[in-house]
């Protein structure tokens, strides 16, 4: 039995399968898996994940009990939970990217404001049975008063349905994700908003990136459940019990980081790279192709940039990652199309013979970005908003000069803010002005500014991060 249970969406590997059936196993992406991938090599822990496609699908079914054993995983022992792809597709797409995503990072607009009717209600019940799922597994592994670490929006209702069943055990939840205020979250039907809410009240110990995203939640619960809050205490207390709420800003684990992009595949891309682009100046932004990133803005922002400062043209290049992500959703699908639209427009209205002034990479290539990192003055971080942004960690770690353009909106601005260059990420105008201001920053006080930078994103690494969870369900 175990003593310490991790359950996530995804897990820190993927397979996919070819015509003829083999299996290739490929690592996950995105910042939840970045920080608990390395940390739970331990025994006696499990990692509870979903299958998340038919070459997953057909790794579970080869495996005894769907549990992937240590066979090359330097994760630990992962058990990987085979739920009908109906159901998966609801639960996943449905409710958790489009709608509990949306509402946390405020993407609806009037053109795109929510609709929940009976198709939502279908697609509701697929969500809960997602999460029992799950929490049927857990309960299932978990020995007795065992510490559960529940992750992100796909499950929040588990950790109320893991306690109802197994009340000895000790329950954390995290969001990876921001939380919205109370009258954005009031979108959700109200029995839905209640239902997340409650069941994330499951927990013992409900965990955030920010105290913003902490405050947030507290006043969604006060709010939408008459909750008691105490925002000393840090403890909310509905229907007779208390849940701390505690903050924990992942951080990046800089000297793993830092190997990692001293390996020769990272060096043979910075030669290329530094064949492509000469000795040209870079501003660098590496994403998943996400509305929340903010790419088309970033785009138009440098387009103001290059209009407004001829004197840069033929002599800076903008290296633009934005890895597929999410593309089951019609939303996603328009934003890559946009953001190519956009890339296009730039390099046809400013391109020459000899210069390319935006180099858009839209295939996952993990190498390439570190080197893209390694190489960069500057880097852009502009999201609408954002649990916490690992890129903007990372760079300051592996870039020995950038200067760091990033959104007032993301939680990695509440730790990193004062030495970066901060903006709002709707204006593009002044967006383009703090890239130029980074562009010309002064040696000294880029050095000075990427020391604290680097000093505030390693401050607590994932193993530190995940411990301070446990210790606070001890
Ligand atoms: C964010 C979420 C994670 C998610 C990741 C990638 O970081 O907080 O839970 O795994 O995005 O998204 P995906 O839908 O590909 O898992």
């Amino acid at each position: 039995m175990n003593s310490v249970l991790v359950a996530s969406n995804r897990g820190p590997v993927s397979f996919t399968v070819s015509d003829d059936g083999v299996l290739t196993m490929k690592r996950g992406g995105g910042g939840l898996v970045s920080g608990l991938s390395g940390v739970l090599k331990d025994d006696g822990v499990l990692w509870i994940c979903a299958a998340l496609s038919d070459g997953d699908r057909g790794a579970v079914r080869q495996a005894p009990g769907g549990r992937l054993d240590q066979a090359g995983y330097d994760t630990g022992a992962l058990r990987m939970l085979d739920i009908p792809p109906a159901t998966f597709h609801r639960a996943y797409n449905a409710v958790a990217n489009s709608t509990l995503w949306f509402v946390n990072h405020l993407l609806y607009d009037i053109p795109n404001a929510p609709l929940f009717g009976t198709r939502f209600q279908r697609e509701w019940e697929s969500y809960r049975d997602y999460n029992g799922a799950f929490a049927l597994a857990l309960a299932e592994e978990a020995g007795h008063g065992a510490r559960v670490m529940v992750q992100d929006y796909h499950l929040t209702l588990t950790p109320a349905m893991l306690r109802a069943e197994r009340p000895d055990l000790r329950i954390a939840h995290f969001s990876h994700t921001p939380w919205a205020p109370p009258e954005y979250f009031s979108l959700l039907p109200d029995e839905v908003a209640r239902e997340v809410l409650e069941g994330i009240l499951g927990a013992d110990h409900a965990g955030f990136l920010t105290e913003r995203w902490a405050g947030a939640f507290m006043d969604c619960c006060r709010a939408l459940l008459g909750a008691e809050v105490d925002l000393a205490a840090r403890t909310v207390t509905h229907e007779g019990r208390t849940t701390h709420i505690g903050v924990h800003g992942l951080g990046v684990d800089g000297a793993a980081l830092w190997e990692r992009a001293h390996e020769p595949d990272v060096e043979s891309n910075m030669a290329a790279l530094r064949e492509q682009v000469g000795d040209r100046r870079l501003i660098v932004r590496i994403d998943r192709t996400e509305l929340s990133k903010n790419i088309v803005r970033g785009l138009v922002a440098y387009r103001e940039f290059l209009l407004a400062h001829p004197e840069w043209h033929g002599r800076v290049v903008h290296l633009a990652f934005a890895y597929p992500s999410r593309h089951d959703l019609p939303e996603y699908r328009e934003y890559t199309a946009s953001v190519q639209r956009c890339a296009q427009e730039i390099e046809d209205e400013f391109g020459t013979e000899d210069w390319e002034p935006l180099i858009l990479n839209v295939n996952d290539d993990y190498p390439r970005s570190l080197a893209a990192y390694r190489l960069a003055d500057v880097l852009l971080v502009n999201p609408i908003r954002d649990g916490m942004n690992l890129v903007a960690k990372e760079g300051p770690i592996l870039s020995p000069r950038a200067a760091l353009v990033l959104s007032r909106e993301a939680g990695a601005a509440a730790e990193l803010g004062a030495h970066a260059l901060l903006v709002n990420p709707y204006d593009v105008t002044g967006t383009a002005v703090a890239l130029h201001d980074a562009l010309v920053m002064p040696e000294e006080e880029r050095t000075r500014r990427r020391e604290l930078l680097e000093a505030a994103a390693t401050a607590l690494p994932p193993q530190k991060w995940f411990a301070a969870q446990l210790d606070a369900l001890a």
